[in-house]
């Protein structure tokens, strides 16, 4: 079936026909923008400063209305059981994202909320059945973003083993099947897996989108990306390369998708510092994520980088950088500037191929209005939403 062009109706994103009427709010915006990471003490930010998010309920509140009243697509939490240590010990504390989600989309009228689920650590059919509530209280506005997992202290406190990293795909899809499957049939049906046994799986109601909500994966590996392309809508991915690279990975990530049958879209983690001139933001940025970044949080965030021989070695200058990016927005991409430069930026990353933005800003609430009443003009003025 041909696509047809964005934000009308029966346009085709994914596997997916967007024809409910939160998913064609969701698909209306070609370069699509939402916060990321607001449910976690600290957000995105490992930074001492007094503006930083606590996280609180009240807070998360807060900025889903004022993202949802701004027009933005989706919220979309961390999912997180530890903190990074620190004085703040950063991500420390956060809010269940299925819990979150559910009560956000009771609060909101437009946006997405995503929940971001741990496999192993949630009963297939029983995630199904609470994915599927959440999807009825926001009337087709939820989404999932799979995690395999990758933090053994997680695993470990809620005594979960955990698998290599091949396995933890492997179970992954077997979940997601089930996931799916219990979305999707009419008639009980059985599974046996590896990992897996149903009997007699009926699930009722059905969700509220069409077919099943959509389905997002976070990874960055090759494993995971084939994960994507065989089950998401939109594979969930960091910028590690220069933008002129971007346009060849997501034509690969794209022709994989096409070997199952399928199309993918690109989702990628960023943070946005965005001050009247190019000279305050980087001062701001210099500020947070390097001055007063909690620095025990940010060596944590590091760490794995550093296991697998990837920072040690690397000049001072790009030591610098990637601490900075730790400490400003959990490794992600920066995007700093005045509006001129956010908006340019933003849109070149969109052309390069990328669909969607989960952004974090050090304080969601202190800092939305000035993107939003600076930056989203701009946007709009280009064309891209
Ligand atoms: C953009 C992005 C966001 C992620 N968000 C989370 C998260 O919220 N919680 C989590 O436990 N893992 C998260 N992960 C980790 C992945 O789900 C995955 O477990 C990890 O990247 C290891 O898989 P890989 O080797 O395929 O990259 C994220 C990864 C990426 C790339």
């Amino acid at each position: 079936m041909p696509a047809a062009k964005p934000g009308t109706a029966g346009h085709i994103c994914g596997n997916r026909i967007l024809d409910t009427p939160a998913t064609r709010s969701f698909d209306r915006h070609s370069l699509k923008l939402g916060l990321f990471g607001l449910n976690c003490s600290g957000g995105l930010s490992a930074t001492l400063t007094p503006e930083r998010w606590e996280g609180t309920w009240a807070q998360n509140l807060a900025a889903a209305k004022m993202a949802d009243a701004a027009g933005l697509d989706f919220l979309l939490p961390l999912g997180r059981w530890k903190g990074y240590g620190g004085e703040t010990d950063h991500n420390g504390g956060s809010l269940e994202t299925l819990t979150w989600a559910a009560v956000i989309l009771a609060a909101t009228e437009n946006i997405m909320a995503f929940g971001t689920v741990h496999v192993p650590l949630f009963n297939p059919v029983v995630a199904a059945k609470q994915m599927v509530t959440a999807d009825q209280i926001g009337a087709g506005r939820f989404g999932l973003n799979i995690v395999c997992g990758w933090n053994v202290g997680e695993f470990n406190m809620a005594g979960v083993e955990m698998n290599a990293h091949e396995a933890r795909y492997e179970q992954g899809q077997e979940w997601v099947d089930i996931v799916t499957r219990a979305w999707t049939s009419d008639a009980p049906f059985d599974y046996a897996g590896d990992h897996y046994s149903v009997t007699g799986a009926l699930m009722k109601p059905k969700p509220v989108s069409k077919d099943r909500p959509m389905i997002v994966s976070a990874g960055n590996s090759d494993r995971g990306r084939d994960f994507a392309a065989r089950n998401s809508d939109m594979m969930f991915t960091g910028i590690h390369t220069e933008v002129a690279e971007i346009s060849t990975d997501i034509a690969a990530l794209k022709s994989r998708a096409a070997g199952y049958g399928r199309d993918i879209g690109m989702f990628t983690n960023c943070y946005v510092v965005c001050r009247p001139t190019r000279r305050e933001a980087e001062e701001y940025h210099d500020y947070y994520a390097l001055e007063m970044a909690d620095h025990e949080a940010v060596e944590t965030l590091i760490d794995g980088r550093r296991r697998r021989g990837q920072f040690d070695e690397l000049p001072e200058d790009m030591q610098r950088t990637l601490r900075q990016r730790a400490g400003g927005g959990n490794g992600a991409y920066p995007i700093v500037g005045d509006p001129d430069d956010v908006a340019s930026l933003l849109i070149r990353l969109h052309e390069a191929g990328i669909d969607a933005f989960a952004m974090g800003f050090a304080n969601y609430t202190e800092h939305l209005p000035y993107f939003r009443d600076e930056v989203l003009p701009r946007l709009e003025a280009a064309g891209v939403r």
